[in-house]
């Protein structure tokens, strides 16, 4: 018993330690929620209406059905006096009949319709001038966030602007995976839709809040499938612009941090990952042009700290095991150079 209660309170323990991580990951104080029940966004906020109206509905119908169960067994129940005969019977009524035949058919026509429409505002919408284009891959475990009309490259944070409800300017996401099935999903942003190899999905979102909006792949996609989480930054418009300047700038050539540079580029690291203006243009892992500007790394799992950066590089695989990024046997020289080099890539 105490034994248990031990491995109870440990359990509770870690469950807190995890979840306090969760939050100073988050980088916030305060707890940042991912309710659905949150939304900021018109898809969904038109999945909570329809969620909602059927949540209420079935809620009715648990209340009436446990209500009535219960009242049958306690009104009903077998008492000292019984006589020990059989009650009466009654056989067929139709009123009775045709009452739970009609509402519960009544109910599903309500719930079709409403899903029905629902479905079509989410997905018949059209894309306004104003919308902003974005291409998503979904890689193992990280995602790769591309904007076609900016010329703009970044992974698993994306960055876009708040959409005025007035003169909405949503973003338009084209879904893609490089090799197995992900999901993007942001639940106070819009609903889930795959990223399925060989397949382009579309999804949109619009949100009327600026600030962080957390997020996480929702398709088992591997061992590291838990460590595929989002990010996803609203701006206000002038900040998004001035965002979309920085970024399209080519990387820093900083000749203090030249050693590194070489060891970048004289390692397979150039094979898988580019840094524009260099002769890094790999495309199998994250682009590295404006690594720093990202608060993290790993796909959401780490702040991107110098700290961090050292060990991933120093070893993958024991900081995310099974990840496809191979150990380089630096140096350990090298390998301080090469942090010092990527340091200044903001
Ligand atoms: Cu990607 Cu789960």
């Amino acid at each position: 018993m105490l034994a248990e209660r031990r491995v109870r309170a440990g359990a509770t323990a870690s469950l807190v330690l995890l979840a306090r991580a969760a939050v100073a990951l988050a980088g916030d104080d305060t707890t940042r929620t991912s309710s659905i029940f949150a939304p900021v966004s018109a898809p969904a906020d038109a999945i909570v209406t329809a969620a909602t109206l059927a949540l209420a509905i079935t809620s009715g119908i648990f209340v009436v059905v446990g209500g009535l169960l219960v009242f049958s067994l306690v009104r009903f129940r077998r008492r000292p006096d019984d006589d020990g005969r059989e009650p009466a019977q009654v056989y067929g009524s139709e009123q009775i009949e045709l009452a739970w035949t009609v509402i519960p058919i009544l109910i599903v026509v309500v719930l079709c319709l409403v899903t029905a429409r629902t479905v079509y505002d989410v997905q018949g919408a059209t894309k306004p001038p104003g919308a902003i284009d974005v291409t998503v891959v979904g890689h193992q475990w990280w995602w790769e966030i591309r904007y076609p009309d900016l010329g703009v490259v970044t992974a698993n944070e994306l960055h876009v602007p708040v959409s005025d409800p007035d003169a909405p300017t949503p973003t338009f996401l084209r879904l893609e995976s490089a090799d197995v099935a992900h999901s993007f999903w942001v639940p106070r942003l819009a609903g889930k839709t795959d990223l399925i190899p060989n397949q382009t999905n579309r999804m949109w979102i619009a949100p009327r809040e600026t600030g962080l909006f957390l997020g996480q792949c929702a398709e088992y996609c591997g061992t590291q499938h838990a460590h595929m989480l989002l990010r996803v930054y609203v701006h206000p418009r002038a900040e998004f612009d001035a965002w979309v300047a920085r970024q399209r700038q080519p990387a820093v050539a900083d000749e203090a941090v030249a050693a590194g540079r070489r060891v970048f580029e004289t390692t397979a690291c150039i094979n898988c990952h580019a840094v524009r203006g260099t002769v890094a243009t790999g495309r199998f892992g994250p682009d590295l042009t404006h690594l720093m500007s990202r608060e993290t790394l790993l796909a959401g799992a780490a702040r991107m700290t110098p700290d961090a950066l050292h060990d991933w590089i120093a070893n993958p695989d024991h900081v995310k095991p099974g990840a496809l990024m191979p150990a380089m046997q630096l140096e350990p020289a090298e390998l301080d150079q090469l942090v010092a080099y990527l340091g200044t890539l903001r």
